[in-house]
């Protein structure tokens, strides 16, 4: 358990359990009885983590399973900024806890040698122009055993450093590190966010394909606008893609 943080927003009321459901859920049962922005729910094990697309989330011991409660005034179809913050947040915070610097693969997601070390799953829930709250669940592979069937995909910190790294310490440093992100993103400062992203990512560039759903797109980056979106070459001319999966071709 971390002790008590000297931030503004982020992680001045943290809910720790053993094992839990999810984490993001009973940031949304907090959210109900009005609980304050920056509240964190972290546990050690999850025993329904959730990941984005309905899939399940491998939660067991040894891993930094948590989520963060944000009210923040924006506009909805800004709402990735706010995993841009956090995406930006975690790198920071691994690169402090371990020296490697993880890239992040859009929209979402931490990679270190091209495998999975940290998953994101926001959560948003808006009215018609305004968003109501948001739980941005975040998922670190830290100390944990990969499942074998993702172990082509996926890695924990620990397979690279070597040692067992401290749980406590690198959750202080992402949340520190997202209170400072945070901040920028309440004065409106996405520019800065959206620069620090980029300096943990390689996207611009690099010819992909993302498929949401049924639709597969294919083309050239160039550009990630200022809601988050891929702006994409393709044979079709400029498209913007929102969601999806990404594939490096
Ligand atoms: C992904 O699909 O890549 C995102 C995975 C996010 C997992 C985290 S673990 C903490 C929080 N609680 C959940 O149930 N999911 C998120």
């Amino acid at each position: 358990m971390i002790s008590q943080l000297d931030t503004k927003i982020i992680g001045r009321k943290i809910y720790h359990f053993d094992t839990i459901d999810s984490t993001n859920l009973f940031a949304k049962i907090l959210i109900k009885k009005g609980t304050e922005e920056g509240t964190v729910v972290v546990a050690d094990i999850q025993s329904s983590g959730r990941g984005r697309k309905d899939r399940t989330w491998s939660s067991p011991k040894g891993g930094l399973w948590f989520s963060i409660v944000l009210y923040p005034i924006i506009s909805p179809k800004s709402g990735m900024i706010a995993t841009m913050a956090a995406s930006v947040a975690v790198a920071k915070g691994i690169e402090e806890i371990t020296g490697i610097k993880p890239v992040i693969k859009w929209p979402n997601d931490l990679l270190i040698n091209g495998k999975k070390v940290c998953g994101i799953f926001t959560e948003l829930d808006a009215r018609k122009d305004i968003i109501n709250n948001v739980v941005v669940g975040i998922g670190v592979n830290v100390n944990n055993k990969i499942d074998e069937e993702l172990n082509k995909i996926a890695m924990s910190l620990v397979d690279e450093v070597g040692t067992e790294i401290s749980i406590d310490e690198l959750l202080r440093s992402i949340l520190i590190n997202l209170d400072e992100t945070y901040n920028k993103l309440i004065h409106n400062d996405y520019d800065s966010i959206r620069e620090s992203w980029h300096s943990y990512s390689n996207i611009i560039g690099k010819k992909i394909q993302v498929q949401d759903d049924d639709i597969i797109t294919t083309g050239k980056v160039t550009d990630v606008d200022e809601d988050g979106c891929l702006i994409l070459d393709t044979e079709n001319g400029s498209v913007k893609i929102v969601s999806g999966d990404l594939t490096y071709l």
